[in-house]
């Protein structure tokens, strides 16, 4: 059966398309449109301009996943047609996405009804304004085409990247369980221990900001940009090695959980009274050296031979070589393929289909635990 998946909690509109079979995932197209050339200007993400954002998107990245697998070029058939109660009912749900919907029911018109069984979209965790624009373009959707949609958690979703190709085999997902994630994103920071797909327990996540929030907040101190991940890792390459120790917060503590704040306080604080060169490249070293800390001692105490790495954090090279380094042979360790480590609904497709759900309640929930 093919599968639709729309992501939207956060900054980048996304949808994708997959075939879900029992024993295979095969991804048919993913599209990300992403917003860091608007959040830049801010050096940071306004919900409800993301929103809007989402709300121009949605229906240029669905023509384009569609056309890439060219089922959407057919002309509407004259036994197809949406009836008068299915029109209000779109134009209902989406009555605060007045963009969308003239779109939406504009392409309706021009096209017949794809061959897709399920819309699978992301309901949280994230950014409520932004949730709801990817909920109710599903919902919009599932009325038009009359198929069911179903409601898909981030975090779960950011767990199974690693496992993200073009062609994967259910079978061996399952065999990568019992595991540790770490999802470092820039909402969110969280070990959990993965017992298998559908059982997870959060042994630990961050007090105060995300890994990817310190390394955005940390840019923005240093003038180096949004989103300061890819911009430390940049600056951090060619640095010379800092005169500044900054902390480790929680490195040591006898539980899971992190705290990011204190570090960025400490940069504010070091870095306006010394411009200390180098401090990009130790603020990128400390982040690094708690992830890998905090999850290799979890990975040890629950006796895991498995590490997973998930979340837009995930894409930093540094943290991807430091980590391989640090486990040797004793942990198979996966990170997602670069363009699987930041958002995206080809994850929301994979988790979709690993979960076999048939239906569901509907509706955005921002505060949304695993
Ligand atoms: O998963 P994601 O795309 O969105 C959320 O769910 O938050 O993660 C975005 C976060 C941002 O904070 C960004 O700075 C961080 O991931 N990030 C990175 C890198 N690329 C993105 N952090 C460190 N190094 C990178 N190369
Ligand atoms: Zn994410």
């Amino acid at each position: 059966m093919k599968i639709l998946a729309i992501e939207t909690s956060c900054d980048d509109t996304a949808i994708a398309l997959a075939q879900c079979q029992t024993n295979s995932f095969k991804l048919l197209s993913s599209v990300v449109s992403s917003q860091n050339e608007i959040h830049k200007k801010y050096g940071g993400i306004y919900p409800s301009l993301a929103r809007r954002e989402h709300q121009k998107n949605l229906m240029p990245v669905l023509e384009e996943a569609l056309k890439k697998n060219s089922i959407s070029n057919s002309q509407l058939s004259d036994n197809y047609q949406l009836n008068n109660f299915q029109v209000k009912k779109i134009k209902k749900i989406l009555e605060r996405e007045n963009i969308t919907k003239i779109q939406l029911l504009d392409f309706l018109k021009r096209h017949k009804k794809p061959n897709i069984a399920i819309i699978a979209v992301t309901k949280g965790p994230g950014l409520e304004p932004c949730l709801w624009t990817g909920v109710n373009f599903a919902k919009a959707l599932s009325c038009a085409w009359n198929i069911p949609a179903i409601g898909i958690n981030h975090i779960e979703a950011h767990i199974f990247t690693g496992f993200l190709k073009k062609e994967v085999k259910i079978q061996k997902v399952k065999q990568g369980f019992p595991a540790i994630a770490l999802i470092a994103s820039g909402g969110h920071t969280q070990l959990i221990f993965v017992e298998k797909i559908g059982r997870y327990k959060i042994i630990g996540e961050t007090r105060d900001d995300a890994a990817g929030e310190a390394f955005d907040k940390i840019a923005r101190i240093l003038g180096l940009g949004y989103p300061g991940g890819p911009k430390i890792e940049k600056t951090a390459k060619n640095a010379p090695d800092c005169k500044i120790k900054l902390p480790r917060p929680m490195i040591n503590s006898k539980n899971y959980d992190f705290s990011f704040s204190g570090l960025k306080t400490a940069v504010l604080y070091k870095y306006n009274k010394n411009k200390a060169p180098g401090m990009a490249k130790e603020a990128q070293q400390a982040i690094i050296d708690v992830l890998i800390k905090k999850t290799l001692k979890a990975a040890k105490s629950f006796r895991v031979k498995n590490i997973i790495i998930g979340g837009g954090v995930s894409a930093n090279q540094e943290l991807r070589k430091q980590f391989q380094n640090k486990i040797g042979k004793d942990f198979n360790l996966r990170f997602p393929l670069p363009a699987f480590s930041t958002d995206n609904a080809a994850m929301v497709a994979l988790c979709a289909c690993l979960k076999n759900k048939k239906s569901d309640k509907l509706i955005a929930e921002a505060n949304l635990r695993l």
